[in-house]
């Protein structure tokens, strides 16, 4: 009965760590396509096709349902693969729509028209492609009225977290977070809308200073995937055992997975 979970690399892990805590009778099979990382600087079509191919290794490993716990592979690729490629007995889910629903204070699910909610002023975190594909506004517009969200493509942060180099990471979300400031001074919510960017969550907070409350996903799309899994128990898939899968370096990724698991966790080659 084992679920899917998708990443470019190392970032989904935050949202897996969440997930086992939360569902620990769920086995998860975790695919970080760390060769290909980061897809934050790629175009929607080669996020596409690497997100499907990653999406399909995981259903070999009879995972019916695959959750992307990528931003950016949600953000570019996730309709385009519901309208077009996703067999019907097979369901993909992203992060985003959990987020939304819990920045906007919605129950889990609840598709009712648009409202005017408490939140007027976001602030997005993000890697260039998920701001390019605008996704994050067009998902939030099906549920919010009103709502001004300035983004900002924090380029570097994800390459230097896969590099392991957490310092360049912490100076560049500190530039990333003066340069939003400079466009939207209080902003009342942030969202860090990118799976590797909880790894820095602290840092993101003190350089936002008080009174900005941060939206990180791993908790909210561990609740909601509870939820989705006891409404919809058929998409529990047929895998039986967790497994950590890569196509980067089993060894090296294996390593620096240790900074987001905070255990130590042996991937093999995917
Ligand atoms: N963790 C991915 C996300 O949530 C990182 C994307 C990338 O590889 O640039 O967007």
């Amino acid at each position: 009965m084992a679920v899917g979970m998708f990443d470019s690399g190392l970032g989904g892990l935050t949202v897996l760590g969440a997930c086992a805590a939360r569902l620990p009778d769920v086995p998860f099979v975790y695919l970080g396509d760390n060769a290909h990382a980061p897809y934050g600087v790629r175009d929607a079509d080669d996020i596409f096709r690497l997100t499907c191919a990653g999406v399909e290794r995981l259903w070999d490993e009879g995972c019916e349902l695959v959750v992307l716990a990528c931003n950016t592979a949600s953000a570019a690729a996730l309709k385009r693969m519901q309208e077009t490629w996703v067999p019907k007995d097979k369901r993909v889910l992203g992060v985003f729509v959990p987020l939304i629903e819990a920045l906007t204070e919605r129950a889990w699910g609840d598709n009712s028209p648009p409202r005017e909610v408490w939140v007027k002023h976001v602030a997005l975190f993000a890697t260039p492609a998920t701001v390019a594909s605008r996704a994050f506004q067009r998902e939030l517009a099906f549920r919010a009225i009103g709502v001004d969200v300035e983004a900002q493509p924090c380029g570097g942060v994800v390459d230097a977290i896969e590099a392991g180099d957490l310092e360049l990471a912490e100076t560049l979300v500190r530039a990333h977070v003066a340069a939003l400031k400079r466009r939207m001074p209080r902003p009342q919510a942030a969202v860090l809308g990118c799976t590797h960017y909880p790894l820095l969550e602290s840092v993101f907070a003190d350089a936002l200073g008080p009174g900005i409350k941060v939206f990180s996903q791993p908790a909210l799309v561990a609740e909601s995937l509870a939820d989705y899994l006891a409404r919809r128990p058929e998409f529990l898939g047929r895998g039986g055992r967790p497994r950590f899968l890569t196509t980067g370096d089993p060894a090296q990724v294996g390593d620096r997975a240790g900074l987001f698991l905070r255990r130590k966790v042996a991937f093999e080659r995917a």
